[in-house]
């Protein structure tokens, strides 16, 4: 599930409590021990590390905070040539080694019982937050900035890219098994400007990993360009829950790899019609070339026997199918 480890659980909220965000995610204790809490709790069927996104803009030189019931903030946001020489592309073993020693941690600890998700930000989504500052509905500011600034939006996105490249490939020989890309606001791009701001920086980001790890594209609200993601050569292609799952698979063609789609909100009905809701997605998807998860992030409100009961009708459904081959062949 996307963001399993985190709010709707109560063992994290105890250590919420305790520690702030920042503190949790740079102590491979603490990250490891998080990242096990879903799988202990809900037993799903792969670990995702406990981490954020926005730790490569700091690695970057830039401060980031993270503002209870606000979301993250960057107090001096990137908007000009100027501000080219408060960043950098760093070196990666030096400011997030935390989160390589959190993967091997956590690779010790799930002792091959489930395999570990590592994961980052595509560069297009960290721009956002770059140059925006904090968290928006529309994010015209950095489009605006793109638009208007196009050669230096680039220069920025490249520097990104190349942070990323790094930063997968240590997260890869840490152990991590396969690489996600969350584009949380690829949607917000028309097809052409998605090529260009976004996909182009991605592509790059594939092609450096795939002789190494599968790799998972998840770029929310970009279903016009399923096609164009699955020509990147990316393994699997994320999908939140606006499309339907047959639509999605006419689009993607018949060897791509489909993940997703479940309403996070859809968590909150109650049980017997979740479990219908579940089905009638793994149908839509089929029993292949599939991996079943939410559309997007888990919610915090969603009860934990909810998300269970996720997991478990997924589970159940796939033992029901065994003789048809499934998981063949990822
Ligand atoms: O379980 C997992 O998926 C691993 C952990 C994970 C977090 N963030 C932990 C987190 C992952 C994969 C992310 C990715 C992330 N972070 C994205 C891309 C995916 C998406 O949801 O679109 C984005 C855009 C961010 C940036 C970010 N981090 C925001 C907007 C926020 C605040 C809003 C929110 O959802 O709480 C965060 C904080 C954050 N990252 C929390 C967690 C568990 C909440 C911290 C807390 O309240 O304890």
């Amino acid at each position: 599930m996307m963001r399993q480890a985190g709010r709707y659980l109560p063992d994290y909220r105890v250590l919420r409590d305790k520690y702030d965000f920042f503190t949790r995610v740079q102590t491979p204790e603490l990250a490891t021990e998080i990242t096990m809490q879903p799988v202990h709790q809900i037993g799903v069927d792969a670990a995702i590390l406990f981490s954020d996104i926005l730790v490569v803009l700091q690695a970057m030189g830039l401060e980031v905070q993270l503002i209870e019931n606000k979301g993250p903030v960057l107090p001096d946001p990137v908007r000009t040539a100027a501000d080219l020489n408060r960043i950098r592309v760093p070196n990666v073993e030096e400011t997030l080694g935390y989160v390589f020693k959190a993967i091997h941690l956590t690779k010790q600890e799930l002792n091959n019982r489930v395999p570990l998700i590592g994961f980052a930000g595509a560069p297009w989504t960290l721009l956002c937050y770059m140059v925006e500052g904090k968290g928006s509905k529309t994010f015209d500011m950095v489009k605006s900035f793109c638009y208007t600034q196009p050669q230096l939006a680039h220069t920025l996105l490249q520097m990104l890219t190349d942070t990323t490249i790094s930063y997968l490939k240590q997260q890869v020989k840490a152990g991590a098994d396969i690489i996600q890309l969350f584009d949380s606001w690829g949607g917000l791009l028309s097809p052409d400007d998605f090529e260009i701001f976004s996909l182009h920086y991605m592509r790059q980001i594939v092609h450096a990993l795939n002789n190494e790890v599968p790799t998972i594209l998840f770029a929310k609200g970009a279903w016009g360009s399923i096609r164009e993601m699955v020509n990147t050569g990316a393994t699997g292609i994320g999908l939140d829950w606006c499309i339907r799952p047959e639509i999605a698979r006419e689009m993607a063609g018949k060897e791509a790899v489909l993940q997703g789609n479940f309403d996070p909100a859809r968590l909150l009905s109650p049980i017997p019609e979740l479990k219908k809701e579940v089905i009638k997605m793994l149908n839509g998807f089929g029993q292949s070339r599939y991996i079943a998860n939410l559309g997007h992030g888990i919610l915090p409100h969603v009860p934990v026997d909810h998300a269970k009961a996720f997991v478990e009708t997924v589970q159940n459904h796939v033992c029901k199918n065994r003789g048809k081959q499934v998981f063949s062949s990822l």
